[in-house]
């Protein structure tokens, strides 16, 4: 048998209500905090991404699913949806447009990363970029719509983290300081962080081993040495997530995985889920419209990942789903009245009703049966001395009440199921 590669996952239809239920949450609040919806491309140029993300990072360096199409050309399938956003918004000139471009998506990604609870390699985001403006309470609404949207999927154990990054000149003195901290204790670092000393010694940070972390107790920090407007803009974004009753914790050794970022970075944990505890990730990034080849154009977003956040819901045990229920089932007595009832199905659907009837020639009572399965609020009888007088019998499920209508008296049958 085939099954489903690894690290993919079906989502299957006793699942679909969580994912609408979210899915209708993220797009509904997004409208209120005035997003507009972009669909980009599922594959696109590998330099796209090489030069967006950072070509040392972990996900350009090894997790990317590229390949080499007919034509010759290397296309890799996204692994995350800011590149590809920037690459369309310089694409269309959307800054001609609107001065403050601001979007959100849904979407599937793809990394090949070792899957565990809550890593996958076909995984699907949520999230928004605000493109043209330095605010930063723009950096503040980011975390503000991302941590809603976890309220009210009924999410209680979440903790924001935020940071800030600088700006590259600050940065680079820092990393300057960072590396005389890290240079006699080179040899005890692990041979990852030995790695990353010299391609991108920030992340050391990000090591979970012991090892590594017992070093960078005392190593110094970025936030320390920040220039005064990176630390104008961390004190801004900080009290306009104050007035707005988010609650947030600052670390200042929150570095994150790509490249781009510049001043805030944030990320919304739930200690709910395992190891892979970081519902959203994100953070401005100024510099990135421009090294894709567009104008300098700030912006600033995040991305979430669903199903990691439905992981969390079903551990919190936060939602339920109300159980699934169709209007009418139609059974049908007499099998040569299989057309009419097809009909009769059919044009009550056409109306706007959810109806099901049989399709397997099935006795009455496993028709019942089925109707009940379905948890049928009404079902309606074809069929018997009812039809022959030209009426059907339509039976109230939940009160038992039966009433005779006549048959192919549509509008009586559907105002009776509506309750009108
Ligand atoms: P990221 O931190 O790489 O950031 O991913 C964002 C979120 O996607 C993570 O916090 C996690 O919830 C989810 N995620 C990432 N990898 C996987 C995986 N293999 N399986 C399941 N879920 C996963 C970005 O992607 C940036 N584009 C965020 C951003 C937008 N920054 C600015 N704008």
């Amino acid at each position: 048998m085939i099954k489903a590669v690894t690290g993919t996952k079906d989502i299957l239809p006793a699942d679909i209500p969580y994912w609408r239920h979210l899915e209708n949450i993220v797009t509904a609040t997004m409208t209120r905090f005035n997003y507009k919806e972009i669909r980009t491309p599922v594959f696109e140029d590998t330099s796209l991404f090489a030069r967006g993300i950072g070509e040392s990072t972990d996900i350009v360096s090894k997790e990317m699913y590229t390949f080499i199409d007919r034509g010759g050309a290397s296309l890799t399938l996204k692994p995350e949806m800011t590149a590809g956003v920037v690459r369309a918004f310089v694409e269309h000139s959307l800054d001609k447009k609107q001065s403050l471009n601001k979007l959100f998506y849904i979407s599937p990604m793809f990394r090949q990363e070792r899957p565990q609870a809550g890593r996958f390699r076909q995984f699907h985001q949520f999230g928004a970029e605000a493109l043209g403006s330095n605010d930063p309470l723009l950096d503040a609404e980011m975390i503000i719509i991302a941590y809603d949207i976890f309220v009210q999927l009924g999410l209680k154990n979440l903790s924001v983290k935020i940071n800030s990054l600088g700006v590259p000149e600050s940065r680079e003195k820092y990393k300057k300081i960072l590396r005389e901290f890290l240079l006699p204790h080179f040899e005890q670092l692990t041979n990852e962080s030995k790695k990353r000393f010299d391609t991108n010694i920030l992340r050391i940070f990000d090591s979970k081993e012991g090892q590594d972390q017992k070093i960078l107790v005392n190593a110094p920090l970025l936030i320390e040495h920040l220039d005064n407007e990176s630390l104008e803009h961390f004190e801004k974004v900080k009290s306009a997530l104050l007035s707005s009753n988010i609650p947030f914790e600052i670390d200042p050794k929150l570095v994150r995985g790509l490249d781009y970022y510049t001043h805030t970075t944030f990320e919304v944990v739930s200690g709910s889920v395992g190891s892979q505890s970081a519902l959203c990730g994100g953070g401005r990034y100024n510099l990135l419209v421009k090294e894709l080849g567009g104008p300098d154009i700030p912006g600033v977003g995040f991305a979430s990942g669903i199903e990691r956040v439905l992981l969390a819901c079903e551990n919190e045990k936060s939602l339920q789903t109300s159980a699934d229920q169709i209007d009418i089932y139609l059974v049908t007595i007499e099998k040569n009245l299989s057309s009419f009832a097809y009909k009769t199905a059919v044009e009550l659907r056409r109306k706007g009703s959810l109806v099901e009837m049989d399709y397997l020639s099935r006795s009455v009572k496993a028709q019942m049966r089925e109707a009940n399965k379905f948890n049928a609020k009404y079902v309606l009888m074809i069929g018997g001395d009812e039809f022959a007088k030209g009426v059907l019998l339509l039976k109230n499920m939940s009160s038992g009440e039966q009433m005779e209508i006549m048959k192919e008296d549509f509008d009586k049958i559907l105002s009776t199921v509506k309750g009108k």
